[in-house]
């Protein structure tokens, strides 16, 4: 008998982070092992560290039946998070020449309305699952659309992957075609029947999912509070102050609240397990009462450069102590590359004159997105006991990043020109709980 039943043994340098490194690259927060070893029983990390340790722990015997997988020569990560995307968005991704509220007007209300049917929805869940672990992303939190068989069709795709996702319909009763209009009623429903269905369910778990304040009704914000309290363990997502113009209205249309993120608060949408797009327009009130609450920024560079939105101030942000993720909220997004989210953030930092560590970026996009999710007792980093979703990352394909790695003379140096000059193409393969989900074409 096999005393390790599905043991595999993976071998190729491995990173993974065990806290947030911090302004000062605290170097105790990452660990790097050149010749490492990720040993994975039934989809679970048993042990990571250097080869030859990883190997001692197992008994001959077992080495033997283990299976053998070699990637030598290349980095073996966490699978990456994306903490804020929209499935059906696909089909709108790189649209010419809007900002934000034009943009939801022209091409997402558009592209939304067309999962009115069933089908455009299982084709683009699908599609967009098997490219997201082309991209290495192995989690995410998704916004699906108003159609609840949008969620549906997404968490049918993601079991049959077997990956760990976050989705919600999403609730919107105003200011928005009416083809893609809710009720209060219907949002209480629709979404109680799903959270049944689907929350907790294999890997999956319920995200409510207001759009954001100006598509709600007050009516509505209340039922999403009361969806959010409805069982343990429930996520939320939405957007917070993405766009100077978005900023305004939610003044007008609440005028009685104090500022953009009390309007959540006050319909009980702030707190643990909820995570917000964007965030760049909030001020030091609403930070502090996000960071003591514990509501989360999903960062999303390339969708506030694409869009125009403007910079979010991530130094400042992480120092006030609200948990940040990595996203790259395709539509507004141009690629689900979370090296080229990671490229991005580092050019916004660098245009308020601040240089964004290639520790913390990698940091942002692994571990960092797992917390601002609260998905960390399960996955982020390759501790005994949590799930075995890693990407395998190789500099060859890209010849300008391979002649570039042969003059790096650090390990800091490797990852951020990777993350500078990477993109899919790195992806050498996606592991999901250990099996092999994506291999890149030889
Ligand atoms: N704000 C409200 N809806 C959306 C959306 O679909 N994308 C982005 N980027 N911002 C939003
Ligand atoms: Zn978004």
């Amino acid at each position: 008998m096999n005393p390790l039943p599905g043991a595999i043994l993976v071998r190729g340098s491995i990173l993974h982070f065990l806290a947030d490194p911090g302004p000062e690259d605290d170097s105790s927060a990452w660990q790097y092992f050149e010749d490492g070893g990720l040993l994975v029983q039934d989809g679970l990390v048993s042990a990571c560290g250097n080869w030859n340790d990883v190997l001692a722990t197992l008994p001959e015997l077992s080495r033997d039946a283990a299976r053998y997988l070699d990637y030598r020569g290349k980095l073996i990560l966490p699978g990456f998070v994306d903490s804020h995307v929209h499935y059906p968005q696909m089909r709108v991704m790189g649209s010419f020449g809007r900002q934000l509220l034009d943009w939801l007007e022209d091409y997402t209300f558009p592209a939304e309305a067309s999962f009115a049917d069933r089908a455009v929805a299982e084709q683009t869940a699908s599609f967009f699952l098997d490219r997201l672990l082309a991209h290495g992303t192995t989690t995410a939190s998704v916004f699906a659309t108003v159609h609840p068989h949008s969620v549906d069709a997404f968490f049918e795709a993601a079991e049959a992957r077997n990956v760990r996702m976050l989705c919600g319909k999403v609730l919107m009763d105003r200011n928005c075609p009416d083809d893609l209009r809710d009720d209060p009623q219907s949002a209480w429903a629709d979404s109680r029947s799903l959270i049944e269905r689907w929350h907790g369910k294999g890997r999956q778990r319920y995200s409510v999912t207001p759009r954001f304040a100006p598509t709600s009704t007050e009516a509505q914000l209340k039922v999403a509070g009361d969806l959010f309290a409805s069982a343990p363990d429930l996520h939320l997502q939405s957007h917070l102050s993405e766009n100077q113009r978005e900023v305004a209205w939610v003044g007008e249309l609440f005028p009685g609240r104090k500022n953009y993120l009390d309007v959540y608060a006050h319909f009980g949408l702030i707190g643990a397990r909820s995570i917000y797009g964007h965030g760049i327009h909030l001020d030091a009130g609403e930070l502090a009462r996000m960071a003591e609450t514990g509501t989360a920024i999903a960062f999303c560079p390339s969708s506030n450069l694409f869009l125009g939105s403007g910079f979010f101030h991530y130094r400042a942000v992480s120092a006030a102590g609200v948990p940040v993720g990595l996203a790259s909220d395709v539509g507004g997004g141009n690629s689900l590359s979370s090296l080229r989210s990671m490229a991005a953030a580092y050019m916004i930092s660098q245009a308020q004159h601040h240089a964004l560590s290639p520790w913390r970026a990698w940091y942002l996009a692994s571990l960092g997105g797992a917390r601002a999710l609260s998905l960390d007792t399960f996955i982020g980093n390759f501790t005994p006991g949590k799930e075995a979703d890693f990407v395998v990352l190789d500099a060859a394909p890209i010849p300008e990043l391979a002649f570039r790695w042969s003059f790096a003379d650090s390990l800091a140096d490797r990852l951020f020109a990777l993350m500078m000059l990477g993109d899919e193409r790195c992806v050498a393969a996606t592991h999901v709980m250990g099996q092999c989900v994506h291999k890149q074409a030889a």
